[in-house]
């Protein structure tokens, strides 16, 4: 049977799943993602806790046992992700900052990390969850000192260090209409004062039948604006152990993201936050959740996997 990798390549976007040093040393789990997956994200492993963890002290030794894995099966990588109010290093979660200080730091981190990963990913995630549900900017440590600034500074500073590759802003809950709203709004007025924003992810962490009506027109709205778009870190949980109704309207599900994505034209990808039930960050974070991604825990292809391929 074909491949997700090779069924997405055929119609000209990326199938990727994410993964992350603890599941790769898994040789049932390596050889379905480098099997099934054309493109990867580390799931922690370029975070800045775990790449400036003492400022100024850069540590990409997790990150590249991530990028020998990608190498090894001939995937792409997508960079996750440079500036985020969670996985922070404490030093910069504790520190003492004013605006001038809080941007040197950052600025430094984005130049260190985009400057050694130049050539080797094809896709950063520059700025991640920016904002409330509501649209309204989250109140992270960046937001407090610097304000809304540091959303083009970063992204400025991004394409100071690496002029190639595709900087991206992402988020969550992209499917509802006041975070899509607020997302292509800000893309929109940034992109008009000619900051570097090529892409919108929209991670797509989803609830089995529970998909707002809005996924396929927010898609659209976001690509509106003239980005590219893709879908970062799609899964989609369900009450565990997964019922068998809930394993067939989680194939319907994931039918619907996938058809959303190929009914926009820069569309350029899909990707699941992990590719078996083995390993997944759900059940840690959602409690009762899990079984959320398109192979079961045994490795097995779900409903789920095979509806994403018909729909490919
Ligand atoms: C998750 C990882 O998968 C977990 O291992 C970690 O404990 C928490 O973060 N949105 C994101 C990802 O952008 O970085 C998160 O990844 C999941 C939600």
């Amino acid at each position: 049977t074909a491949t997700l990798r090779s069924l997405a390549d055929a119609r000209g976007i990326y199938f990727g799943c994410a993964v992350d040093n603890d599941e790769i040393t898994n040789s049932s789990l390596a050889a379905l993602a480098g099997t099934q997956c054309g493109l990867t994200t580390p799931g922690n492993a370029m975070k800045w806790f775990a790449t400036e963890p003492t400022q100024g002290v850069f540590s990409y030794t997790l990150a590249n046992e991530i990028l020998a894995f990608a190498t090894a099966n001939n995937m792409k990588v997508r960079g996750h992700t440079l500036v985020w109010y969670s996985q922070l290093a404490p030093w910069v979660t504790d520190g003492v900052w004013t605006n001038e200080t809080l941007t040197a730091v950052m600025v430094n981190h984005i130049t260190n990390v985009v400057g050694y990963f130049k050539g080797k990913v094809i896709h950063w995630d520059v700025v991640n969850e920016a904002f409330n549900d509501d649209g309204t900017f989250r109140n992270t440590t960046f937001y407090q000192h610097i304000g809304e600034a540091y959303i083009p500074i970063a992204f400025n500073a991004a394409r100071a260090a690496d002029p190639d590759v595709k900087l991206f802003i992402n988020d969550y809950n992209l499917e509802y209409d006041a975070k899509a709203t607020a997302m292509a709004n800000l893309v929109t007025k940034l992109r008009a004062q000619g900051v570097p924003i090529d892409g919108i992810g929209s991670q797509g962490h989803l609830v089995v039948g529970s998909l707002p009506s809005t996924v396929a027109s927010n898609l659209a709205l976001l690509a509106s604006t003239g980005v590219e778009v893709a879908i970062t870190e799609l899964d989609i949980r369900a009450p565990t152990p997964i019922s068998a109704t809930d394993l067939a309207q989680q194939a319907a599900d994931y039918t619907t993201v996938v058809n959303a994505c190929l009914a926009v034209s820069s569309c350029v990808g899909i990707e699941t936050w992990g590719i078996s039930d083995a390993f997944s960050w759900i059940p840690s974070v959602f409690s009762g959740y899990g079984d959320a991604l398109p192979y079961d825990a045994d490795f097995q292809p779900k409903a789920a996997r095979e509806a994403i391929a018909a729909a490919l």
